[in-house]
């Protein structure tokens, strides 16, 4: 099946005034998520507490959700962010036993840090693996830290500094030979990117559905594999996390046996009314779709930037990098200002201005962006 591209970029209206190269920020908004926004105030007004509607709203995003993971249901938790999954995660670990350490990359978004070292009271040990000289991280260097002390490797999937894509199956390979866990952050691939959770065989995933999976702010996801669950009863819970929300019961926690146990309390309704919306459009496009045309789009980036003499940071290997062009400037804060002027919006990120596409970007936005960095090099291309 052929998909029409260039019918599906015409749903988000942004994308007719802006050169739009940050959704690994946040995405553009689609036409159904905008009328989702508006369907919820609609109930409101006309309905006042639409109780049941709000959980089937929930529920949507769960089985969706499942749907791009291409796990169950039952597996995934919603959540308020990324950081309140790996929060109720943590809070379910213990770090009391032979097994303190928690493996962590350098490469990781703050907070898949410091939530792990904030464990770091209750035994927890976080150790940080480096990356190799060329500035990727290998293998080896997880293999030269994950061990018998290990209980968690937590690592993103792919850098948010400069779009790098660490190696889940060969660490969680790795990691499930020494008896270790592991937790895949793939906030900065999923829906631009397939995110197999079986084919990874991770155990846990966070992410959120601000970027490219359309939605909004507010909302996330935890997966938690099967097999893991009913052994798993985090401290982090609430109303929503019982086995029945309804009982009302206040003389014990009776976690739910489902993923639904990593929640806490009244879901983000109104989020989830986008998230359903956004995540539509990204089951209905297909990621394995999406990430071959992101793919295309990345390499096309990298190439036209290396021919004006300003080559990206990001590996040119397409196995090695995620949505994003990442490309180094003496003031990247600058050269964001003068791309915004143009109507060309990234984001930067230390010393590295970066491109982040989806599959509503096109060649010529591409070609846009490296013509006018073109333009900007004498000014602001990397430091000598
Ligand atoms: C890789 C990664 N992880 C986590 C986060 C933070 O997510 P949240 O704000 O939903 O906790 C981000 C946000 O940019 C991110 O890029």
């Amino acid at each position: 099946m052929t998909i029409d591209f260039d019918a599906l970029r015409r749903r988000f209206p942004l994308l007719e005034r802006k050169t739009y190269l940050n959704s690994g920020s946040y995405c553009a908004l689609a036409d159904t998520v905008r009328d989702a926004f508006n369907a919820y105030m609609d109930d409101r007004l006309a309905v006042g507490a639409n109780w049941d509607v709000w959980v089937t709203k929930n529920e949507a995003v769960r089985a969706a959700m499942a749907g791009v993971l291409r796990v169950t249901p039952d597996e995934i938790a919603v959540t308020a962010s990324a950081s309140a999954g790996i929060n109720a995660l943590a809070s379910a670990l213990d770090f009391t036993g032979p097994r303190r350490k928690v493996v962590i990359s350098d490469f990781e978004f703050p907070t898949n840090a410091q939530i792990w070292h904030a464990q770091a009271r209750l035994g927890a040990e976080v150790v940080h693996v480096p990356p190799a000289a060329d500035g990727h991280i290998p293998l080896e260097n997880f293999e030269r830290v994950i061990d018998e002390r290990t209980q968690l490797v937590a690592v993103t999937q792919v850098c948010f500094r400069n779009g790098a894509r660490l190696d889940i199956a060969g660490i969680t390979r790795l990691a499930h030979e020494r008896g270790a866990r592991v937790m895949v952050d793939c906030y900065q691939a999923i829906g631009a990117m397939t995110v197999d959770a079986r084919a990874l065989d991770v155990d846990f995933a966070v992410g959120g559905m601000l970027k490219y999976l359309l939605g909004t702010a507010g909302i996330g996801f935890l997966y938690v594999r099967s097999e893991l669950i009913g052994e798993l009863v985090p401290s982090h819970s609430g109303w929503f996390a019982q086995q029945d929300i309804s009982a009302m019961d206040i003389t014990a926690n009776r976690p739910s046996p489902s993923a639904r146990r990593f929640e806490a309390g009244t879901p983000p309704v109104v989020n989830c009314y986008a998230a359903e919306a956004g995540l539509k459009i990204i089951l209905e496009t297909g990621t394995d779709a999406i990430e071959e045309r992101v793919r295309s789009l990345t390499r096309r980036c990298m190439q036209r930037l290396t021919s004006i003499g300003w080559p990206s940071v990001t590996p040119a290997d397409d196995g090695r990098r995620g949505p994003m062009v990442a490309v180094p400037s003496r003031d990247a804060a600058g050269l964001f200002a003068r791309l915004l002027e143009q109507d060309i919006v990234t984001s930067f990120r230390d010393n590295n201005i970066r491109a982040t596409v989806h599959f509503y970007n096109s060649a010529a936005d591409i070609d846009r962006f490296v013509a006018a960095m073109a333009g900007h090099r004498g000014q602001f291309g990397p430091q000598t």
